[in-house]
């Protein structure tokens, strides 16, 4: 049977534009290619755990646009449950702009319609949350909508992923309820943000998953840390390498696999998806998935 995920979260339109080089402020420059690519944190790891096989159920808000339209088609064509995504008239579907250059990304995302996902919104899809085997949140809804549905779940039995990205302070009563959280190092740092987050750091390792990019991953277990080193391969666009692996993490977590093998998983999902431009469309099945890892373990 599946593992059912609910992803709570930000549903964009990425309208993408590759240059050989990021301007400098006040300059212009002619770029190379424009693309609009389904995106958004919640939507990317939402469309990475289906794909990995997990049944998965999108809780978000779009607009009443043509992006919202081509945007839910999409969560449709790969196999996600659109029934608790909602269409608000007073903001357009969010959008994220993002320049490829130099084998990096700038990204300055408006999150419109993302703004609509409040707690009473929540509240209509609680059985949804509790009955799912894992929650997957990000920041780019509301905080304090991540904090009523951390709470909700906390109280349900209902264990939580929060990826912290982007990087913003989080409530340590909200760190005291998620089973895991998987910032990368900058994230991180934003979290732990006064002495009583940096001690509950100290005392509470183990729930910190924090990713380094195409280094691999850090965890904590048995009192000791432990590294799981990343997969070299050539990197076309980063855009929604963290989605992958979030995505990835938290299907094996879902399915009972060991961390280490969550993180190893979460890895490869990670490195596949950076070879293609966009967030989503370099995202593996996991039938690729085990080709990639026996193919890397026979070089
Ligand atoms: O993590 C990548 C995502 O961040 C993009 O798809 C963009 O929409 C922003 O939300």
């Amino acid at each position: 049977m599946p593992v059912k995920i609910t992803v709570i979260g930000s549903i964009n339109m990425d309208l993408v534009t590759s240059a050989n080089r990021f301007p400098s402020k006040g300059e212009t420059i002619m770029g190379e290619d424009f693309k609009t690519i389904p995106g958004g944190k919640g939507a990317n790891q939402a469309i990475a755990a289906s794909k990995l096989g997990a049944e998965v159920t999108m809780i978000g808000c779009v607009g009443e646009d043509a992006f919202a339209k081509e945007l839910i088609e999409n969560f449709e064509a790969n196999g996600i449950d659109t029934t608790s995504i909602q269409k608000v008239q007073e903001q357009p579907t969010g959008i994220a702009s993002i320049t490829i250059a130099e084998s990096d990304n700038h990204i300055i995302v408006v999150p419109g319609a993302n703004h609509a996902v409040q707690p009473k919104m929540i509240e209509e899809y609680k059985d949804i949350i509790i009955k799912s085997d894992l929650l997957l949140l990000q920041h780019e809804i509301p905080l304090n909508t991540v904090a009523f549905i951390v709470d909700l779940a906390y109280k349900n039995g209902t264990d939580v992923v929060l990826n912290p990205a982007p990087a913003h302070s989080i409530p340590l009563e909200v760190l005291e309820k998620v089973k895991y959280l998987t910032p990368n190092e900058h994230e991180l740092s934003e979290i732990l943000d006064d002495e009583e987050k940096t001690s509950f750091y100290r005392n509470n390792r183990e729930k910190f998953i924090v990713t380094q990019g195409g280094k691999g991953v850090e965890y904590y277990q048995d009192g000791q840390e432990q590294h799981v080193p990343g997969f070299d391969v050539d990197v076309v666009d980063t855009t929604g390498a963290g989605d992958s692996f979030n995505g990835g993490f938290s299907v094996a977590l879902a399915q009972g696999k060991s961390l280490e093998t969550c993180c190893y998983y979460g890895n490869a999902v990670g490195a596949l998806s950076v070879s293609k431009l966009g967030a989503q469309t370099g995202m593996p099945t996991h039938s690729e998935v085990e080709a990639f890892l026996a193919s890397y373990r026979s070089l």
